[in-house]
């Protein structure tokens, strides 16, 4: 079964706090959700495989360690995905970079993928699957769907903000991924907000409304 991972570091859940605020504007909105993204990115990575290089320091022969295997792929669902990469791509600047876009249909709320642009080699690479509001969780599963329909082997979940709903959805459907989150809330209301959350995430990135 997948794990869930709240990523509590002190650094991030005082970020948070200030993006969850309503009074904080898009500037600092982008801001703060760049910073975490990338503390966020430091803890993803914590477990990724090492393998020994042996190179010269002005003083020895030394064996020291790189990191080791598949590469990294970043998928943000757009948009509000969009406002983690930057962040992220600090810390992992060689990562290669696919886009998911779905809406949700008015009449049936099925989400419908509009758009998808992956890097070609998405069997061998470790994805990180970006949405930073984990709600029903129907875009983040249709869009893991999707990677594993073309190949996708190896996949992990990285949110801000996750509702229980959502979570229970994705571990269900995708044992195999593991979620990372900076904080799991209450519950989802009536029109699909996360509770507390911090409304909608990609209108508070973009200023749009
Ligand atoms: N998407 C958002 O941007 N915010 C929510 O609370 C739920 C879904």
């Amino acid at each position: 079964m997948g794990n869930v991972f709240v990523l509590d570091h002190p650094l991030i859940q005082h970020k948070l706090t200030y993006i969850r605020d309503k009074n904080t504007g898009t500037k600092e909105f982008r801001e703060l959700v760049d910073e975490v993204a990338m503390l966020m990115a430091f803890e993803i990575t914590r477990n990724l495989p090492l393998q020994d290089e042996t190179i010269e320091t002005p003083i020895k022969e030394s064996e020291t360690k790189v990191l080791a295997g598949k590469k990294i792929g970043l998928i943000p669902i757009l948009r509000a995905g969009l406002g983690m990469v930057d962040g992220m791509l600090k810390l992992i600047p060689a990562a290669k970079v696919g886009h998911v876009g779905l809406y949700r249909d008015p009449e049936t709320l099925k989400p419908v993928e509009y758009y998808i642009k992956l890097p070609s080699d998405i069997s061998e690479r470790k994805l990180i699957v970006i949405d930073p509001m984990l709600a029903t969780g129907g875009s983040a599963n249709d869009a893991i769907q999707s990677l594993k329909n073309r190949g996708a082997k190896d996949i992990r979940l990285m949110c801000l903000v996750a509702a229980p709903e959502g979570v229970e959805v994705i571990k269900e459907a995708h044992p195999d991924v593991d979620i990372y989150l900076a904080a799991l809330d209450e519950k989802l209301d009536e029109k699909g907000y996360i509770v507390p959350g911090l409304g909608d995430a990609g209108d508070r990135l973009f200023g749009t409304k």
